[in-house]
């Protein structure tokens, strides 16, 4: 067969046609400001697929036997921009006041488990970033009211009788493969600081592996957002930065099923330039030295 070249005209029903599919798949919505991307990015995997009309394209999608084209399209709309540290007055917020509390809350319970999920975790600089504000966290608190029995040497990262998960999701099997590989180069590491490269990186080459006791706190794993089933029985969920591709509707849907995937008490964390005001009145918005963060109300079923 012969390869294209020329880009294959897009009518508007069947621009319609692969929006909402896409809209229904993953929740991704694309209005007229994010439009040339949907269409440039679907232009390339018609090439890919060497496929004559967009309509034909759609069919496939739509088969079963395009189950993978249709995960390597979605994987193509995703934006994966990401940093560590990301948003400092909200991860000092997590740290120092609400991972402070919680693990004062649950010691008194002697409940010594801790769940976070890192929901759009694109190549995993977020997660490690949580598990290492958790890791901060415990040594800091246990300095300050030391357990009653010698810790074993080397101090392990997570103090016995301590159990710490993470879990991070994402639609993109790249990304996930590259936080499972925790591999970052030099401009990737710009906001770790001294201390914490020496803490919880290795060199490998020229850039900076995450060391494996850190690794064992997070598992990554694929999760879209747009199913029923996800990650249950958190303490804090983080979904930053991947609700604003969202539209309302889907936006009001996604923080209901947050809400039943928290434990009682529990705290979301959305990014920067998201907000939960007007969608939901099931969470309490707390706000500290610029750092936001929500926290589950217990309303009555
Ligand atoms: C801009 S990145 C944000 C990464 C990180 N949370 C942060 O704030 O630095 C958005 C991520 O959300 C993921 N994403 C988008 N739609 C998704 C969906 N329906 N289910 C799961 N992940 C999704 C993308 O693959 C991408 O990695």
């Amino acid at each position: 067969m012969a390869t294209l070249t020329l880009p294959v005209p897009l009518t508007e029903p069947e621009l319609k046609l692969l929006q909402t599919l896409v809209y229904q798949e993953c929740g991704m919505c694309f209005d007229e400001h994010r439009i040339h991307f949907l269409c440039d990015r679907l232009q390339r995997r018609l090439k890919a697929c060497n496929i004559d009309s967009f309509y034909s394209y759609y069919r496939l999608l739509t088969s079963h036997e395009g189950k993978k084209e249709l995960a390597a399209l979605l994987e193509n709309l995703t934006v994966n921009e990401t940093s560590f540290f990301r948003n400092l007055p909200q991860l000092d917020l997590f740290s120092k006041v609400i991972l402070e509390n919680l693990l004062h809350r649950k010691q008194e319970r002697r409940d010594f488990s801790l769940r976070l999920w890192s929901a759009g975790c694109s190549t995993g600089q977020e997660p490690y970033t949580m598990a290492i504000g958790v890791c901060d966290a415990l040594a800091y608190y246990y300095l300050r009211n030391p357990l009653p029995f010698d810790m074993p040497s080397p101090k392990p990262l997570i103090p016995p009788p301590w159990k710490v998960e993470i879990v991070a999701s994402d639609i993109s099997y790249s990304a996930l493969l590259q936080g499972e590989q925790g591999l970052y180069t030099d401009s990737q590491m710009e906001a770790v600081d001294y201390t914490c490269r020496l803490r919880y990186f290795e060199k490998q080459g020229e850039k900076y592996v995450v060391k494996q006791s850190l690794k064992n706190l997070v598992q990554f794993d694929f999760h879209n957002l747009k199913a029923e089933f996800l990650p249950q029985r958190n303490d804090i969920i983080f979904c930053r930065n991947v609700m604003i591709y969202f539209d309302e509707a889907e936006q009001k849907r996604l923080i209901e099923k947050f809400y039943r995937c928290l434990n009682p008490d529990g705290y979301l964390f959305v990014g920067h330039a998201e907000s939960l005001f007007g969608l939901t009145t099931k969470f309490k918005m707390i706000h500290q030295n610029n750092g936001t963060a929500y926290q589950r109300l217990e309303v009555p079923a």
